[in-house]
């Protein structure tokens, strides 16, 4: 008997209708389509009409990757969601989405380690699974990172996008190695004041805003990424050769090719979805799973690496046999 393992099974997504290109910010901040483009590759994001909320694109996200699944409410039970953008301070976002999906066993939470979220969230549930804890997990990235955006700041508003993003992990005794074979997980807060929200229950009582100095969260993304990506690559005893997508958080396209280019991963084994998405956060990686999914680059077998950072910082790497 093999040991158990967390494989994908399905994966899903849900965008706000309405997209705003790099023109229309333009009519609303000083700012243009080829600065934008130039600095991150972002040409348009996605931005919540009133009715659209982390909860009804969370939910509308994670019923897609169980369609995906062929699984339904009773099969789930376990439910993270990783977000910085809850509906409300509480409940968790993860129990509103439960509720709305009619899932009415196993536990739901929320998990906040901001850009790094979907991360920590399928390395969370892979250890639920591994240990026999639970069974069948939805792990989902939702954001509406719009609501914290400061939009008289044309340094933070161009970046971000909202959006959804789910998988289901199902514990098997896969012969074949499918799973999530390893991860590595870092936070360290002493930077904080790099990328942080000026508000919050605990402090202001108000929701607060974004408030990001760029240049250092460049710097220290492109220098200690790698780090958690070679450690998953070293925990599983595989290499960059052996990669078949590299899935990272979508913040940046210099970002990403720089990171790329540091630890030998091709360029074209790279899903990119910046241009877009924008960067959605906790939200972003398992937006870029089900693209690459449905339009068939992601197939059964392929070794993909999954990275972010973000606020905190806290940053990690996993790495799934699809
Ligand atoms: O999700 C995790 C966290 N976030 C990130 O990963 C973001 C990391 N940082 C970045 O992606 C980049 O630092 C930015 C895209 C935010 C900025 O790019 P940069 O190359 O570091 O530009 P900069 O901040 O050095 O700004 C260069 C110039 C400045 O003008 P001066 O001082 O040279 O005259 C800015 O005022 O660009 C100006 N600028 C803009 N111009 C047009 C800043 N924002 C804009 C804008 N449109 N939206």
């Amino acid at each position: 008997m093999s040991a158990l393992r967390s494989v994908v099974v399905g994966t899903g997504s849900c965008l706000p209708e309405r997209a705003v290109t790099n023109a229309m910010l333009a009519e609303r901040v000083e700012t243009s389509d080829e600065w934008i483009v130039q600095r991150t590759g972002i040409r348009q994001r996605h931005i919540a009409a009133d009715h659209e909320t982390t909860v009804s694109l969370g939910t509308g996200a994670a019923r897609a990757a169980l369609d995906a699944a062929g699984l339904g409410p009773a099969d789930i039970d376990l439910v993270i969601c990783a977000t910085s953008t809850p509906d409300h301070t509480f409940p968790a976002t993860a129990t509103e989405i439960q509720a709305a999906l009619g899932i009415g066993q196993g536990a739901a939470f929320d998990l906040q380690a901001v850009c790094a979220g979907f991360v920590f969230g399928v390395t969370t549930a892979d250890k639920f699974l591994v240990t026999g804890a639970a069974k069948r997990a939805l792990v989902i990235g939702a954001e509406t990172f719009s609501r914290i955006v400061d939009w008289e700041d044309r340094t933070t508003c161009v970046l971000f996008g909202d959006g959804a993003g789910a998988v289901v992990l199902e514990a098997r005794e896969d012969e074949a190695g499918r799973g999530v074979l390893s991860s590595s997980l870092r936070s360290d807060g002493r930077h904080r004041d790099k990328l942080y929200v000026d508000g919050g229950p605990g402090s202001t009582g108000t929701v607060g805003h974004l408030r990001m100095e760029g240049k250092e969260v460049f710097r220290f993304a492109v220098g200690q990424v790698t780090d958690v990506i070679a450690d998953a690559f070293a925990r599983a005893g595989l290499g960059a050769a052996e990669l078949d997508w590299f899935v990272p958080h979508q913040a940046n396209r210099r970002i990403i090719e720089a990171s790329a280019d540091k630890l030998g991963i091709a360029r074209e084994k790279i899903v990119l979805t910046v241009d877009r998405h924008g960067n959605t956060s906790a939200a972003s990686i398992p937006l870029a799973l089900d693209v690459a999914v449905r339009d068939g680059r992601i197939k059964v077998g392929d070794l993909v690496m999954i990275e972010a950072i973000g606020g905190g910082f806290s940053w990690g790497a996993a790495l799934i046999r699809w």
